[in-house]
């Protein structure tokens, strides 16, 4: 089905105002089953009524999804929580007291058979968005499944003509909330049992977590079971090549960018077309300074890998930031994006990523 795309302001130019029609409109065709793409506070999503099998199935198509791959239901209600069968652990319960509305979903146990949900998990994710337009929709239509508005593999949409980018004609509504305050994904947290396992970083951070529930938030290991589904995809992925450098691993020790410095000159002489993205100028075909903070880098991320795509480059060399906080979220998306992941200094450790 081939869809004219449009792209309706949220605020219909008034900041603050949602615009009725426009959330009258989306209501409309996620009623008669047509997902559409939404803003929510961290990236846009690609709606549908989490009821609507047929609706939500479309989404999977839509983003070219794989099937195994589970998706979040967004609520804002106990009634919704209750329609969709979740049940909430006292941690659950805790932590959805002290992080929403917000940027955390919490894996629970549900009774509930929505397996073109769940993907057929005896467990369901489920958030309530603080965006004003994806709340007030959630509202009017009730829960919605919404995976990130992106084609499977690619960067997140952190602004509407991303999300148009990857999906015009292939649905009838983008919803356009304008610059998000986030542009990360969600924390995604197994809140099942008595300590929380953080099956995604994200903006709200470990150490958030466990000053929230006394518990230290446990993290799965590397090689262990499968726990979230999405995360063995490869994500995020520019065209580019990506190269991370890592930052030396104590905190405040002073970076280096020799290695990319080295790598940049070399790639260009070879009439590769290079980008970086560092602390320190780097002669480059486009340059990018690295913000000082994570929750700046975060928010930018994910439009510079696109921007340089348009801009045509082969490879895009980033210097990494140090794990703790927002920067272990911003570290984990790059990680999985790169396609080379490099120590700073020449000598340190190399590795190549065969992500599937
Ligand atoms: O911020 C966000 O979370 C955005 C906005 C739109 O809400 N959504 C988003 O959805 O990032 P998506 O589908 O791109 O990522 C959802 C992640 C995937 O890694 C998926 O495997 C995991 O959540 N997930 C969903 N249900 C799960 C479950 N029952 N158990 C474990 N992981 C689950
Ligand atoms: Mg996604």
């Amino acid at each position: 089905m081939h869809w004219e795309t449009r792209v309706l302001d949220a605020f219909g130019g008034k900041e603050g105002a949602i615009d009725p029609e426009v959330l009258a409109c989306a209501a409309r065709w996620l009623r008669q089953g047509v997902p559409v793409v939404i803003p929510t506070e961290t990236v846009y999503g690609l709606a549908a009524p989490a009821l609507d099998r047929r609706a939500v199935a479309a989404i999977f198509v839509i983003k070219g999804r794989p099937l195994d791959n589970p998706l979040i239901v967004h609520v804002t209600t106990e009634n919704h929580i209750a329609e969709v069968g979740a049940q909430l652990s006292p941690l659950a319960r805790l932590l959805a007291k002290t992080f929403w509305p917000g940027p955390l979903t919490l894996v629970v146990d549900t009774h509930a058979a929505l397996a073109w949900v769940t993907a057929g998990l005896d467990s369901i994710a489920i958030r309530h968005p603080r965006h004003a337009f994806a709340a007030a929709l959630i509202s009017e239509v009730g829960p919605l499944a919404a995976p990130s508005a992106n084609l499977s593999g690619r960067p997140s949409p952190t602004r509407a003509c991303h999300a148009a980018q990857d999906l015009a004609g292939r649905l009838p509504l983008v919803v356009d909330g304008g610059d998000l305050e986030h542009g990360l994904e969600s924390t995604v947290v197994d809140a099942r049992g008595e300590s929380p396992i953080l099956l995604r970083p994200g903006a709200i951070t470990a150490e958030e977590l466990e000053a929230c529930c006394g518990r230290a938030a446990l993290v799965p290991a590397p090689n262990g079971p499968v726990r979230s589904p999405g995360m063995k995809y490869r994500h995020y992925s520019p065209r580019a090549e990506l190269w991370l450098y890592l930052p030396p691993h104590a905190e405040g020790s002073a970076p280096s960018c020799q290695r990319l410095m080295d790598d940049a000159r070399r790639l260009r002489a070879s009439g590769s077309r290079v980008a970086v993205i560092a602390e320190q100028r780097v002669d480059a075909d486009h340059f990018i300074v690295l913000p000082g903070g994570a929750r700046e880098l975060a928010h930018g991320l994910f439009g510079w890998l696109r921007e340089l795509d348009e801009r045509g480059m082969d490879y895009v060399l980033i210097q990494g930031i140090y794990p703790a906080g927002m920067g272990s979220a911003v570290m984990d998306r790059l990680t999985r994006a790169a396609t080379r992941v490099l120590g700073a200094d020449p000598g340190v450790g190399v590795s190549q990523r065969g992500l599937s």
